[in-house]
């Protein structure tokens, strides 16, 4: 077969980049996502477009949960809904046998209309108004405080209801990650963690049975983890002995990193990022070991991004090529920050959806808004490419659909690809119609009367 021509070209190298002599990020072309062509996928639904792959989303907790449940006999996730509160994937999670996590009003309004059960959903959060407080507490919610003004409602509420309130606390703690997520909770080091313990225990009014912690988010050090379970089984048995309390529950919340490439380790994620054995070998090695015989706690975890950001696409289309004043290469791509918040602290993997020849150079790419923040990656290296060549980007199942933003555009179609290869929409793509659906114009403004 006869090569096709490439025009001879210079081109300068940057130090410390990769160049067309080393290695690319770009590492492979994708024409499907689960058996399903990335063209189909577009003719049907449009581009931008996100993609969900049910058999991913299942394998992944499947592997994560068989981690924990594998070493320590009592365990339980907990879908944190801010994460991705798509009801389809919310109703995958809670057929594999997660329960909810929910931060907010909103968040439990949500879960409980897709039909959880209040006794099943865990409300965490700093911003608890008192009325969905209270429907929480009727409808036998976990509820894990977050400050002394909420301790006081919540003894108002069990006044109110005349019964005695279960209750668990939030601690925020030193595990060695900086910086501190200190700004959630009671803290354990400068004993105000106790000090709302004696409260609770003074107060009668509230039984304290749970302890939460949530040391941060996309933690790359398993002993983080060891530090916080070993100081949570010790402020548990400090509770008991001091206060008869039993503390039925540890929640470790979540934290652990999805295989994303954060922005600023050179490292890929297969190098960066430690396995999930690796987690759950460190957290129920020092549970087993600090814990009393016989005791154990429910130990639950609220994880969210390892869960589901592999299982999301986006598949995202060249507009247009521009070349900068610097001779920086820039793509104009239908998808922005709009649609992948996560692109601020992401460098996501780029795949085409077809083999382009020619040289590979260093650039920019670029979403569609009117606004200088809207990059996607402001330094990859690329071949040519052709006005409608399709990018599918990942991973971007977390954070993204809660995220996004209605700014100046529609939020697209988000579909599922399910177990068997199949296209299920889980959520349709906005129009004007939705958009506007809220805005009131005076009469009196009202262009056409
Ligand atoms: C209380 C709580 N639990 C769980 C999570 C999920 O964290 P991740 O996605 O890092 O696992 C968060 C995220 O910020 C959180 O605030």
């Amino acid at each position: 077969m006869k090569e096709s021509y490439e025009k001879p070209v210079i081109l300068k190298l940057q130090m410390g980049l990769m160049n067309k002599f080393g290695a690319s990020y770009l590492k492979r072309t994708r024409t499907e996502i689960d058996g399903v062509p990335v063209n189909k996928l577009i003719e049907e639904f449009g581009s931008p477009l996100f993609v969900f792959s049910e058999k991913r989303l299942r394998r992944k907790y499947k592997e994560i949960y068989n981690a924990f449940a594998t070493r320590y006999p009592n365990v339980q996730f907990s879908w944190s809904y801010k994460t991705n509160y798509l009801n389809a994937i919310c109703a995958i999670l809670q057929q594999e046998g997660e329960i909810a996590e929910g931060v907010s009003e909103f968040e439990y309004e949500k879960a409980r209309r897709l039909g959880i059960e209040g006794r099943d959903i865990i409300f965490n959060g700093p911003y608890k108004p008192s009325h969905i407080l209270e429907k929480a507490i009727r409808e036998q919610a976990i509820i894990n405080i977050d400050h002394f003004e909420e301790i006081y409602d919540l003894e108002e509420i069990a006044d109110k209801l005349g019964q005695k309130v279960k209750v668990g606390i939030r601690l925020n703690m030193d595990t060695g990650i900086t910086p501190q997520w200190s700004r959630f909770g009671f803290n354990l080091e400068t004993g105000q963690a106790l000090d709302a313990v004696k409260r609770i225990a003074y107060s009668k009014k509230l039984i304290l049975n749970g302890l939460h912690c949530h040391i941060g988010t996309f933690i790359l050090e398993p002993r983080a983890y060891a530090q916080e379970v070993e100081k949570m089984v010790k402020f548990a048995y400090q509770i008991e002995d001091e206060f008869g309390f039993k503390i039925e529950y540890l929640d470790i919340g979540g934290g652990f990193p999805s295989q994303n490439r954060l922005k600023g380790i050179y490292l890929p994620p297969e190098l960066a990022v430690p396995s999930i054995e690796e987690f759950a070998e460190a957290i129920c090695d020092t549970l087993l070991r600090s814990l009393r015989p016989n005791d154990f706690p429910e130990l639950i975890l609220e994880t969210g991004r390892v869960i589901v950001d592999e299982a999301g696409y986006l598949i995202s289309t060249v507009h247009a090529a521009k070349r900068l004043p610097d001779g920086t290469k820039a793509y104009v791509i239908d998808a922005g920050v709009n649609l992948l918040f996560t692109s601020f602290w992401y460098k996501f993997n780029i795949e085409l959806d077809r083999e382009v020849q020619g040289v590979f150079e260093p650039c920019v790419i670029y979403g569609p808004l009117c606004m200088n923040i809207d990059v996607i990656d402001e330094h990859t290296q690329l071949p040519p490419l052709p006005r409608g060549t399709r990018l599918i980007i990942s991973p971007v199942g977390a954070y993204n659909v809660t995220q996004w933003m209605q700014f100046i555009s529609y939020r697209p179609f988000v579909v599922l690809i399910n177990s068997e290869g199949k296209i299920e929409v889980i959520r349709e793509a906005e129009t004007l119609e939705d958009v506007v659906r809220k805005e009131k114009l005076p009469a009196r403004l009202k262009l056409v009367q």
